[in-house]
């Protein structure tokens, strides 16, 4: 059984109405609505409701179908949570700079080659702390062909990450030297606002890409971090991605996933080496 709605809500959300966004989503996305994300299909949809001047869920049902082109992102940007931070799960970026750089140096030497792939990357902050850790423990990838690629389905937060503005909230709690070097502080009318270091964008390439989706991109790739992303799919999906990852991945290449996430019964190409951190079998 839905829940009850509650009396004085300002549009009306059908059952059939939830179903069709659930299953445009679905389709569309991986991401998986279930009954106890009505609440926040509401919440996110009904912005859209008002700026168009829509009475109920069932009009921008239709209003979705005969606007597919340009209504379907919005939707998409708006199902989507973007939660993230500056250096999120810290352990990932201490065994990015111990022990996979290191090991990556050794073994590209002669392709001088490194990519990484941040794969669902929301605003940038996870992009950026890898090219801060990759700046700060490999000096020497200046003289390398260095990528990262940074890569989301939502459109709104890849336009962020490519801006690299921020509230100065954001890096309070990034290092006072860290914060030197690769934030410049803004003045005036962007008085609370940091920009991140040119030298940092310059690394780091963002595209818009769905996962579910054809990958233009080639590999191999050293490090895929997809983190707090796949917690949102159903399992024959995650399935479907971490092979995919696997067949992108170098040989012994290195993906890092979300705390609450596992590859655990979903992927036999990986084997556990450390907390959230999953090696390619040769
Ligand atoms: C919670 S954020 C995680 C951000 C970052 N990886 C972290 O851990 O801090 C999840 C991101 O996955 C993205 N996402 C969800 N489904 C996706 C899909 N099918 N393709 C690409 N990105 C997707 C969302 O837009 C969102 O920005």
């Amino acid at each position: 059984m839905p829940p009850a709605q509650p009396r004085e809500r300002e549009f009306e959300l059908t059952d059939q109405d939830f179903t069709y966004f659930r299953d445009l989503v679905g389709q569309h996305t991986g991401i998986t609505l279930g009954e106890h994300k009505r609440q926040l299909v509401y919440g996110r949809l009904s912005r859209r409701l008002r700026e168009l001047r829509l009475t109920s869920f069932g009009d921008y049902c239709q209003y979705v179908e005969t606007h597919a082109d340009t209504e379907l992102t919005e939707v998409i940007n708006a199902i989507t949570t973007n939660l993230t931070s500056f250096f999120r799960e810290q352990h990932h970026f201490e065994h990015l700079a111990t022990a996979a750089l290191p090991e990556i140096q050794a073994r590209n030497t002669r392709s001088r080659r490194l990519r990484i792939w941040s794969a669902g990357c929301s605003t940038g902050e996870e992009p950026y702390s890898i090219a801060m850790t990759v700046a700060e423990t490999f000096p020497n990838h200046k003289h390398w062909d260095t990528r990262i690629l940074a890569t989301d389905i939502d459109s709104q937060v890849i336009a962020c990450g490519q801006k690299g503005v921020y509230p100065d909230e954001r890096i309070k709690d990034i290092s006072p030297e860290r914060a030197r070097r690769w934030f410049l502080r803004g003045t005036g009318a962007n008085a609370n606002k940091v920009r991140v270091s040119p030298r940092l964008q310059e690394l780091i390439a963002f595209r818009q890409l769905n996962l579910m989706g054809g990958w233009p991109m080639r590999g191999p790739f050293d490090v895929i971090f997809c983190r707090n992303v796949v917690i949102y799919f159903d399992k024959p999906t995650q399935r479907k991605l971490f092979d995919r990852y696997a067949d992108l991945l170098a040989p012994e290449g290195y993906l890092y996933v979300g705390h609450s996430e596992s590859l655990n019964g979903t992927s036999e190409r990986f084997e556990l080496i450390g907390r959230t951190i999953y090696k390619r079998i040769a």
